[in-house]
């Protein structure tokens, strides 16, 4: 049953699109954020093993809140491995191991990226379809990826 909140159902599926692509590059991050977490080595392992483990968390927590905005949107949640990879953009690296330096500076082009297209996403969930609960929910998300993207660039630079 769609909900009766003032936006139109082309308006719903409109912004349950941009929240399962979302839903999409957030668990693909997830999943290389583990492996980084389970793989990081060298002087900093201590360090980053732990850092990788809090934004993995921090993640989740997210992919949980996705998933259960595109439900309050009346809609059902895509919630399989090869949907996720089907409508991610977010490109994994099987049988890859960089080393920390060059996994710092994949997760951070992966936040950035991310932060690029919620930005466009905030735009037209306000904009075109309305949707300010949508915007807002995605702007906070945004600046949680905005947060972690600047902790990662402090040890690149
Ligand atoms: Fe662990």
């Amino acid at each position: 049953m769609k909900p009766d909140i003032g936006i139109s159902n082309k308006h719903i599926n409109n912004s349950v699109e941009i929240l399962s692509s979302l839903l999409a590059n957030e668990m693909i991050l997830y999943v290389k954020t583990r492996k980084f977490h389970w793989n990081v080595s060298g002087e900093s392992f201590m360090e980053l093993h732990k850092l990788f483990e809090g934004q993995y968390n921090q993640l989740e927590e997210s992919i949980d809140e996705i998933a259960e905005r595109i439900g309050k949107l009346g809609s059902k949640t895509i919630g399989t491995m090869s949907e996720f990879i089907e409508l991610s953009s977010i490109q994994e690296n099987p049988g890859k191991y960089p080393n920390s330096k060059d996994m710092l500076k994949d997760l951070l082009s992966d936040h950035e990226n991310i932060i690029i297209q919620l930005r466009k996403d905030i735009d037209e969930s306000a904009d075109k379809n309305k949707d300010a609960g949508t915007a807002d929910f995605l702007t906070g998300l945004m600046e949680q990826h905005e947060t972690i993207s600047w902790v990662i660039r402090r040890y690149l630079n």
